[in-house]
């Protein structure tokens, strides 16, 4: 076997000795270097570029693509480019640290009763969870919790006082396995590799470790009075978290092997709080909804709905919830990473830079900052104004006879484009990819309105969670067809309600029974066995109120 060559990623640095021959894609992933591979490696996103010293192209295998870097050296991507020699690659800063997160969300109130109780003697204490002592302790101690939202894209912590009752602080971040896909079914593939599990899941444990410290540095308490943990997430994200294969998630009939209402010891988990500490994972419905969805419905009230109610949260899949006349129906569509800039040729987070708000009148970005890329709700803002001007047409073609009524036409390689800033176009491709997302976000919508035997003009509230949806537009959202006219009329942003949901039940320990009871009548609809979703996809790809 060859000598093994040392990969360096900066900043860090991050070190890895591989094989020559080696991607520096998988050096990346051996240092666990925060690199992001939207796409697992196959070349198309273009999201895994890191920056090089000229002289460095010479530790390259021959044949990769280099791009210009502005003067500051080369570009390559690191999925392409092999390692013949030590190198040293820096990952350019994608503004990450400043993502515009959603941390707060509608919540209904609930008296406050938490799982945890802390019963104090003149010697110190005792903690009880229900009627199970956990821990006696010669000190006096404080009743923290923390709630949590695992999101595939970004983390949220927040810090309670299960005391009073207070929210004390809330930090968020990237949810590191970002380095690992963009969406469930690559992390599904990652984890199926040597070690893939484990590596993910140390990776979102110390970053949540880290939200953790953070959030008791602003509150200046000690991490070892956290008894208590709720962790909301998807299915998949809840697998990864408490290390169980999710490779069941990835194929028929993708049932979950952790279907949530359970207690964990946190330790167990490496989470930093209390030795004694537990870790609560609230109820999945299945595979594809999971507790994400359910804690969004029990902070939406949603299952007491005496409404037609419509809880809807569009991400790399779209997962809904319909509550009538005292049922609930629930299904999830996969939207693809469109919205996350992912496959948009100027795609980017809603980080400062992004362009998030697109009228006739105004291009906006996010702190006001030179415009460097365009996130989920600039793409919306944008594909409305131009289907509603006709420069769009229903096939979703650019009409470049058209007049735009934002940025200008422009060419490149005899395609037309749209230029909306020097550095920010938008491709007749990035368009075909929202009309994907689109299709699919509304199949699957009339799939659960069908499955419920509901009409959309008999659906009285419109929730929409998420940090993509709080952003989104009703008039945008009407505009580009992701809602039909009559539901965006409708549309109430809840913000985060996972991580609202996750807080109810770390206050209120009668509202885990409620909602265990609730996830289990839930009535999934599963499209992939859903013989006229595949029609309705079709007929949905059209813009235009249908
Ligand atoms: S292009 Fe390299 S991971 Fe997507």
């Amino acid at each position: 076997m060859s000598a093994s060559v040392e990969v360096r990623f900066l900043p860090g640095p991050f070190i890895a000795e591989v094989e020559p021959g080696s991607t520096l894609l998988a050096a990346a992933r051996k240092a666990r270097a925060p690199l992001e591979a939207p796409c697992d490696g196959a070349g198309i996103c273009g999201k895994c570029l890191v920056r090089l010293d000229p002289e460095a192209l010479t530790a390259l295998e021959a044949g990769v693509e280099v791009g210009g870097g502005n003067g500051q050296g080369a570009l390559v991507l690191a999925c392409d480019a092999r390692v013949r020699a030590d190198i040293a690659a820096t990952i350019p800063d994608r503004g990450d640290k400043n993502l515009a997160i959603v941390d707060h969300g509608l919540a209904t109130a609930r008296s406050l009763a938490p799982h945890i109780a802390v019963v104090h003697a003149s010697n110190g204490c005792t903690m009880w969870a229900g009627q199970e002592l956990i821990a006696s302790l010669p000190n006096r101690v404080a009743n923290l919790g923390i709630a949590v939202d695992i999101g595939t894209t970004t983390l949220v912590v927040a810090l309670v006082d299960l005391e009073s009752g207070d929210e004390l602080a809330v930090a968020s971040a990237l949810n590191p396995q970002t380095a690992y896909g963009h969406d469930v079914l690559s992390r599904i593939h990652f984890a199926a590799e040597p070690d893939g599990l484990a590596t993910m899941q140390r990776a979102l444990i110390g970053s949540l470790n880290a939200l953790i410290e953070q959030v008791c540095q602003r509150a200046g308490v000690d991490g070892g009075h956290i008894h208590e943990a709720v962790l909301g997430g998807n299915t998949c994200m809840l697998h990864i978290a408490a290390a169980v294969d999710p490779a069941p998630l990835g194929r028929s009939p993708y049932r979950p092997s952790l279907t949530g209402g359970s207690h964990l010891r946190a330790a167990e988990l490496g989470l930093g709080i209390a030795a004694h500490g537990l870790a609560y994972l609230p109820p999945v419905v299945s595979g594809f909804v999971g507790a994400d969805i359910t804690a969004g419905i029990l902070a939406t009230d949603l299952h007491r709905s005496r409404q037609t109610a419509l809880l809807l949260d569009i991400g790399t899949n779209g997962e809904m919830v319909l509550a009538h006349a005292g049922e609930l129906w629930a299904t999830s569509t996969a939207a693809g990473p469109a919205f996350e800039g992912v496959n948009i040729e100027c795609g980017m987070r809603a980080a400062p830079g992004a362009v998030d708000t697109v009228s006739a009148t105004d291009v906006h970005t996010i702190s006001d900052a030179p415009a460097i890329g365009i996130c989920g709700s600039g793409l919306v803002d944008l594909v409305s104004c131009l289907v509603r001007s006709g420069a769009i047409g229903k096939n979703g073609r650019f009409e470049a006879k058209a007049v735009p009524p934002v940025g200008n036409w422009d060419e490149r390689e005899g395609r037309c484009l749209l230029r909306l800033s020097d550095g920010v176009v938008l491709t007749q491709k990035d368009v075909r990819q929202v009309q994907l997302a689109k299709a699919a976000i509304r199949a699957g919508l009339d799939a659960l309105l069908a499955g419920a035997k509901v009409r959309r003009q008999d659906v009285e509230r419109v929730l929409v969670a998420g940090s993509f949806g709080y952003h989104l537009r009703p008039d945008s959202l009407a505009g580009s067809g992701l809602l039909p006219a009559k539901l965006a009329a409708k549309v109430e942003a809840v913000g985060n309600t996972c991580k609202a949901g996750a807080v109810t039940l770390l206050s209120n320990a009668g509202t885990r029974r409620e909602l265990e009871s609730v996830a289990a009548r839930v009535r999934s609809i599963e499209l992939a066995n859903d013989a006229a979703f595949g029609r309705r996809f079709v007929e949905q790809m059209a813009f235009g109120d249908a």
